[in-house]
């Protein structure tokens, strides 16, 4: 019957689906055996598009950095084609990227952005988790939510002017959706559609409802940003719609229109809320494996910030051993380990090669986080891989979780600010216990070929 050559259809489909899962994994986790075998620089076929893959430290920093602006091109994939468009930050190019970048990094920076500093936002929010925390009441819980919300709800204030309830509907509404997409970019079904995107265009699939959850977001974007309009003071932007909507009326030819606003808003959320919230719950899962790393970072706490204020970014440099795990989470955690994929912007010359116009790029950041020159014995955590003999802290040219050069991630100085106030203002309040025994803990990165994370756990916090 024709339904059963239907279930037949979907049978082969699966089939050969599954083979051509198994060849992206494969030759994703090959890459290092690939660079063994062919070099720094080497073109790999993921379905219909081709890579040129650039491995290790050398080849990754000639291209973004001392070859900055013909490697600044984003790569183009299918999936970001049909959600974005070519608009907003991540997925632009040409000018209208360099334009809607700048902006929103110096917005990011606190300029022009209301009486409200990005610091005191993240210790705001970071005080309502630590009172959230408080209410497990020491029981047993997986950290993923409170986690994301915080982060969520600090990118919500910088953007929409005010953090919201933890409970509000629309919150959780705009949170789903934002963590629903993250998810489905994650998978794998989702990493096929950039490379099989004629033959995905057929199959039902999570890339399906990626399009629908990106027209809700935009509705919702859209009727805030109706709001910020009818209470718009020109001379004084609240946040980042104000900032934006102030741009659109100093030149209305220019890129900032709604389209880009809503894409720049929704791109701040998808690329700042999964990667930092992951980065602290993978944090917090490997000082639960190392209480001894754990304990001293309270000592350096309670040495430096003491118990009556809030930690600030200023303690920081007085903090050379928090600073030095911090580090090593990011590092050792190896959270975009391909990077985003990039692409050069005209026919380009690198060493030996002439790479055309166009052409797909990935600068390996675990090709250079995970270097045995650099930090020995690279695949344990040892925060000494940041401290000189002395104790002091250690910078390195290879700590490069954000990129480096022309598209170096837009957050970093917000993320690193996350980063430090969020987990110290918890440590500061709490000593974590694991429920099962730490030499159990397994803290290895659940690989992926777009973003890592740890398996999931749980945890209780004991307020000290
Ligand atoms: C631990 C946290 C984070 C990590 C590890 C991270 C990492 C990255 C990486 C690897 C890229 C690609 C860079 C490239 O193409 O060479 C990127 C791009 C980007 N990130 Fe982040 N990120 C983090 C947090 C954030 C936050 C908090 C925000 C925003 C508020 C953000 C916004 C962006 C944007 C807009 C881009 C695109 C830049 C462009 O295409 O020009 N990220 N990030």
């Amino acid at each position: 019957t024709n339904s059963d050559a239907g279930g037949l259809g979907r049978d082969l489909l699966l089939l050969l689906f599954w083979h051509l899962v198994k060849n992206v994994l494969v030759l994703c986790l090959n890459l290092l055996q690939l660079s063994v075998k062919y070099g720094p620089i080497f073109t790999i076929y993921l379905g219909s598009l081709r890579v040129v893959v650039l491995y290790g430290q050398e080849a990754v920093k000639e291209a973004l950095i001392d070859q900055g602006d013909e490697f600044s091109g984003r790569g183009k994939l299918a999936l970001a084609d049909k959600l974005a468009k070519g608009t907003g930050i991540i997925f632009s190019n040409g000018e209208r990227w360099k334009q809607l970048r700048r902006f929103a990094l110096t917005t990011l920076r606190n300029f022009g952005m209301g009486k409200k500093s990005v610091e005191e936002r993240i210790q705001e929010e970071a005080c309502f988790l630590v009172e959230r925390l408080r209410n497990t009441h020491e029981r047993p819980f997986d950290p993923t939510i409170p986690l994301t919300h915080a982060v969520s709800n600090i990118i919500c204030s910088i953007v929409f002017g005010d953090r919201f309830d933890y409970e509000d509907q629309k919150f959780l509404t705009l949170i789903n959706l934002t963590e629903e997409n993250n998810e489905l970019f994650r998978s794998l079904l989702a990493q096929l559609y950039n490379f099989f995107p004629t033959l995905m265009d057929y199959i039902p699939g999570p890339h399906q409802l990626l399009i629908k959850n990106s027209e809700e977001f935009k509705r919702f974007v859209l009727e805030r940003m109706k709001m910020h309009k009818e209470s718009l003071d020109l001379s004084c932007p609240r946040d980042f719609i104000d900032a934006f909507l102030i741009k659109m009326e100093q030149n209305d030819q220019s890129e900032f229109n709604t389209e880009n606003l809503v894409r720049s808003t929704l791109d701040l959320f998808l690329a700042g809320t999964g990667t930092t919230s992951t980065t602290l719950r993978h944090g917090l899962l490997i000082l639960l494996k190392y209480p001894d790393i754990e304990e001293k970072v309270h000592e350096e706490i309670d040495h430096v910030i003491g118990r009556s204020r809030s930690p600030c970014m200023a303690d920081r440099s007085q903090m050379p051993y928090t600073d030095a795990v911090i580090h090593e989470i990011q590092r050792f955690i190896n959270l975009v380990p391909l990077n985003v994929p990039h692409a050069v912007t005209r026919d380009t010359h690198f060493r030996q090669y002439v790479i055309p116009k166009g052409t797909t790029i990935f600068p390996v950041l675990q090709s250079v986080l995970g270097d045995s020159r650099e930090f020995p014995k690279p695949e344990q955590f040892n925060p000494g891989h940041f401290l000189d003999e002395n104790g002091a802290f250690r910078k390195s040219d290879f700590f490069i979780p954000f990129s480096a050069g022309k598209r170096i991630c837009v957050g970093e100085a917000l993320a690193r600010m996350e980063l430090f106030l969020l987990l110290t203002t918890i440590l500061q309040n709490f000593t974590l216990k694991s429920p099962i025994d730490s030499k159990d803990i397994d803290i290895a990165p659940l690989p992926s070929i777009a973003v890592n994370a740890p398996k999931p756990y749980q945890l209780c916090v004991l307020p000290r």
